[in-house]
């Protein structure tokens, strides 16, 4: 296993990094932000969208039994009555009557009493376990928190003009009951048969009470979820499926292995409606330590049935083949965005030491995303700011974007090495620089971002290199 003490990343780097390059800043920086909440910069938004992008040619386009929703953030609320959310999806929270700051209990039996698993505890357990350590306010220190008290996650809003007579409504906290909900449809309309899923990726909102880690947790994040509907009896191969594939997925990002594991939820642990889950969790550095990433657990039909009986709508399946109906079960894996988001930065980030072009010691930051998901898959560099290189080089970028249509920067500015360390801190796989002997013999100058190896090819041949190295 990794020792995390010898890692580079840091999340204090990671955070500095991101803001520094345009990857994520602050909420509403300019007012002095809003706990939790960040937001994408033009490389940060550059590297969701392709994370998204590869999840949703992955599990949907070259799956065939797989079908994709777009379903809305606001529904009806008797969806999350019968979903088991209005009741059951809560936080166990103490308050201090002091400075009145809020904590999840469970978190500070965890980070302050190294208590593990605490979150399986009850809020009476919670509270007795507070009280015999007479624990102080992390915040002022008085000696002042309240038992823990079960507090509601889904944010409330109103539709209509006047807000006592409106209707309430959820912002949803996960995106997976906008399938459920959907489920008869797509069946009706589609040709679709057991076993099949329905993947969706969209906007999540919960009121989380406890300092984020960056972008790890927040107020509002994107999931990637997956209903997976099966004929009941059929899960447990499925679920093992389904681990074998959240790892490919692992893989397609380019974490290192031994930085995630697959931990089973142990009974007292399980959400609401499930029978079995697991965690992929990643290593982050420092006192982080291991956290969930994605989950994957095995919904049974809870949710199919709560909403059969709670809608009065049949939601049976006819199985042709055994000319029967039943309530199909759902093995349901989910993967946070902004988890992946932050887990690639993590996990790429390196420092190398080595020289400047002057020959003195210098450390190389360099993210190596993997190029399929890197938010510039090559940056153009005309050596020089002369015309007849500059119209050479502008004249690829050109071609490259029309033959590949993907992202590629153009730079002209500052001397060559620093504009190859400028890529190599934003993750660019391949810088190619125009040079003189372009003028004569045709061929560019490609650097490698990991190696810095450094191989002359025919400037037709750029989009073909591309093409191949970014899969
Ligand atoms: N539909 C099942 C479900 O929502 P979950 O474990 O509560 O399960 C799924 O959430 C995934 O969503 C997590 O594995 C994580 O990647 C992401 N996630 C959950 N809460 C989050 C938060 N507050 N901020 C960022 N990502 C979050």
């Amino acid at each position: 296993m990794t020792d995390t003490a010898s890692r580079a990343a840091t999340m204090d780097k990671i955070v500095a990094l991101a803001k520094r390059r345009g990857f994520v800043y602050p909420g509403s920086d300019i007012y002095g932000g809003l706990a939790n909440t960040w937001d994408f910069g033009p490389l940060g938004v550059e590297l969701k969208n392709n994370i998204k992008r590869l999840w949703w040619q992955t599990f949907i386009h070259k799956r065939s039994d797989m079908v994709g929703l777009d379903a809305g953030i606001l529904m009806n609320p008797r969806v999350w009555e019968a979903s088991g959310h209005v009741v059951n999806f809560n936080d166990p929270l103490v308050d201090c009557k002091t400075c009145k700051s809020r904590f999840r209990a469970d978190h500070l039996l965890e980070e302050k009493l190294g208590i593990e698993n605490a979150a399986t505890l009850s809020p009476d357990e919670m509270s007795k376990l507070l009280q015999e350590a007479n624990l102080a306010c992390p915040h002022c220190g008085n000696r002042t928190l309240t038992d823990a008290r079960q507090f509601n996650m889904m944010f409330s809003t109103t539709i209509g003009p006047v807000s006592e007579t409106g209707t309430p409504v959820y912002l949803r906290p996960e995106t997976a009951q906008g399938i459920f909900v959907q489920y008869r449809n797509i069946i009706a309309s589609s040709r679709v048969k057991l076993p099949f899923g329905v993947g969706q990726i969209g906007k999540a909102f919960r009121n989380e009470i406890t300092p984020g880690n960056f972008v790890f947790r927040v107020l509002e994040f994107e999931q990637m979820e997956i209903e997976y509907f099966i004929k009941p009896g059929s899960g447990e191969p499925i679920f093992e499926d389904w681990v074998a594939a959240m790892w490919g997925w692992v893989n397609l990002l380019g974490l290192k292995p031994d930085h995630v594991r697959v931990r089973e939820h142990d009974q007292a642990e399980l959400s609401h409606y499930s029978d079995r889950t697991v965690d992929f969790e990643y290593l982050f550095p420092g006192s982080m330590g291991w956290k969930e990433l994605y989950g994957l657990a095995n919904r049974t039909d809870f949710d199919l049935r709560s909403h059969q009986a709670s809608s009065g709508v049949d939601l049976t399946y006819f199985d042709q083949a055994e000319n029967t109906r039943y309530l199909p079960h759902v093995i349901e894996p989910t993967f946070g965005v902004e988890r992946s988001f932050l887990t690639v930065l993590v996990d790429e980030y390196d420092e190398e030491e080595t020289v400047d072009v002057n020959g003195k010691a210098d450390t190389r930051v360099v993210l190596r995303l993997a190029p399929r998901i890197a938010p510039y898959k090559a940056a153009i560099l005309p050596l020089a700011k002369k015309p007849e290189l500059t119209g050479v080089a502008r004249d690829l970028f050109a071609t490259v974007q029309d033959e590949l249509g993907v992202l590629v920067d153009y730079d002209e500015t500052a001397n060559i090495g620093k504009r190859y360390r400028r890529q190599d801190e934003i993750g660019t796989p391949f810088c190619i620089t125009v040079d003189f002997d372009t003028l004569e013999d045709g061929a560019v100058t490609v650097r490698d971002r990991d190696s810095m190896a450094q191989q002359r090819i025919g400037l037709v041949e750029v989009p073909g290199f591309l093409r191949d190295a970014i899969r």
